[in-house]
């Protein structure tokens, strides 16, 4: 376990938006080389930066065309290890985003396996044995290209599957993951991480790291295998390097040889979405009906569901691995839009005291909001994550000094839309409300990714929710009115949100109050 990982606070970089450093409308490694003593200011201490390689961009660069050349509207290689390196000088770690499991249909791989008699690369990718063999229960694209065959996606139509095998293979063109085809597919990606960690990073976030094994089973045996197996060349060659995974199982995903797997889950009622995401949209991303997250003041969100799904997680990986808390991502829909800056306090607080490895997605820390605007580089509901970071209120917030129309999306026009510049002036602002909350963690081990997590009061339906981390006792009520449990010993109180106290026996907490507490005895 790359010992870095105990303090480790990651801050997400959608590259095409942070800061443009060569006004041409979209950001890029110099921009995020100019940023960094920001990022290290606010107290993050590791980046992950969204696919930054050549790319045609139908999705946002995860359809991938070179793995191992950058995409130039964000620079060369050459900057990128530059920007390893000057994140080293701050002692900043860098993870790229390694997507095993497709790559662009443009990828030079592809575009030889898809002809009618490829040189190599026959099996790099899946294709059935006719043109109208349709694989059972997997996405297709068929009559495109003059190989006589269909083959099987990953997920857009853009993106082939990569050829990782099948568990059980039933048909001749389904290889076994053993295949010498399959093999190679696998040195190839092994390939890519050896060639980026050469260069500098410090690891990977994986994309949809679950995927690789075809018709594999519930528990992901086939692909679990691949992943230790890559797991334990990084151990013998790259000890310090971490991975995550987009997997959404940590309990699978750790056990897959990842270091941290992230506490995402899509399915409706799940732990994931009653903290912060309880709610239905319709199809123009407007809420209708109750948001019902745990962290909105009128939320009817239940902590005992939340944590039936985080304990199973916690107790299966604890000591091999970390799960990691996001206040958002590129795929998801931002916080702010369902929560007030309030509510963000409460659940920024929460995440930032919580065991693992949080992420804070860039734009969070000042509450960006989300913009409902039309989709670009297949983002769909997406893009109204993706917005340019606001600086300042100059032009285009900060951004960028290209005219407005070139920038890649547009800036919030809201005459009220969250700056670093404004909120660094304000001391009660969510931008040192995060300063602060990253403080505390780094300078106290027992609010870190390993400190053991204790539950202290959390009642179905009940409030407050009550845990202790080693040391220090945490309590929050995100709820509209004050409630109190007994809780006997001696407190010092370190950190607050709202009015809260843990004295004479009793944990008493105001509405929206959040506290922190080291124990004295
Ligand atoms: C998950 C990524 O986070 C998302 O942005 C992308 O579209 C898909 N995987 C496909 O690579």
């Amino acid at each position: 376990m790359p010992e870095w990982l105990s303090d480790a606070v990651f801050y997400e970089i959608y590259p095409q938006s942070f800061f443009d450093a060569n006004n041409d409308g979209i950001g890029d490694f110099e921009g995020i080389i100019q940023k960094l003593d920001y990022i290290k200011d606010i107290g993050c201490n590791a980046l992950w930066i969204n696919p930054c390689f050549d790319s045609p961009f139908k999705d946002a660069g995860y359809d991938v065309r070179d793995y191992k050349k950058t995409a130039d509207r964000y620079g060369t290689n050459e900057d990128l290890k530059r920007l390893f390196n000057e994140a080293h000088k701050r002692s900043i770690r860098v993870v790229l985003d390694l997507v095993p499991g497709h790559t662009s249909e443009d990828h030079p791989w592809f575009v030889e396996s898809a002809k009618a008699h490829p040189a190599q690369y026959k099996d790099r990718y899946i294709w059935t044995d006719h043109c109208f063999t349709r694989p059972e229960g997997l996405g297709f694209i068929g009559g495109e290209h003059e190989r006589a065959a269909v083959y099987i996606t990953n997920f857009y139509k853009c993106q082939p599957a990569l050829n990782f095998g099948f568990l059980k293979p039933t048909e001749k063109w389904q290889l076994p993951v053993d295949h010498k085809d399959c093999l190679e597919t696998r040195e190839a990606m092994k390939d890519v991480m050896r060639f980026w960690l050469d260069a500098g990073c410090d690891g990977f976030r994986v994309d949809m790291a679950m995927s690789l094994v075809k018709h594999d089973d519930d528990e992901k045996t086939g692909t679990q295998a691949i992943w230790r197996d890559i797991r334990a060349m990084l151990d013998k060659e790259y000890p310090d390097a971490a991975i995550v995974s987009e997997w959404s199982n940590p309990s699978q995903a750790i056990k897959a040889g990842f270091h941290m797997d992230f506490f995402l889950a899509f399915y409706e009622n799940s732990g994931y979405q009653n903290l912060f995401r309880n709610y239905k949209m319709d199809e123009y991303n407007n809420i209708i009906g109750d948001d019902n997250s745990f962290f909105k003041k009128t939320g009817k969100a239940d902590i005992k569901c939340i944590l039936d799904d985080y304990l199973f997680h916690y107790k299966n990986i604890k000591d091999a691995g970390f799960m990691s808390i996001v206040t958002g991502n590129h795929d998801l829909i931002r916080l702010r839009y369902a929560l007030t800056p309030e509510e963000l306090a409460l659940a920024y607080s929460f995440i930032f005291t919580m065991p693992g490895v949080p992420f804070l997605y860039y734009g969070d820390e000042i509450g960006m909001r989300y913009l409902n605007i039309p989709t670009k580089e297949g983002g769909y509901y997406r893009t109204g994550a993706r917005t340019p970071m606001q600086w300042n209120n100059g032009t285009n917030l900060g951004f960028s000094a290209a005219p407005s129309e070139k920038l890649y999306l547009p800036v919030d026009s809201a005459l009220d839309a969250p700056t670093v510049e404004a909120q660094e002036k304000d001391p009660a602002s969510l931008l040192n409300r995060v300063r602060m909350l990253l403080r505390l963690r780094h300078a106290e081990p027992d609010l870190q990714s390993k400190a053991n997590l204790e539950i202290v009061y959390a009642e179905k339906e009940r409030l407050p929710f009550v845990y202790k981390r080693g040391s220090f006792v945490c309590a929050v009520n995100p709820g509209d009115s004050v409630v109190s449990v007994p809780l006997k010993g001696i407190y010092e109180p370190v950190y607050s949100v709202g009015q809260c106290a843990l004295e004479n026996g009793a944990c008493s907490m105001e509405t929206q109050s959040f506290g922190v507490w080291r124990i004295r005895s």
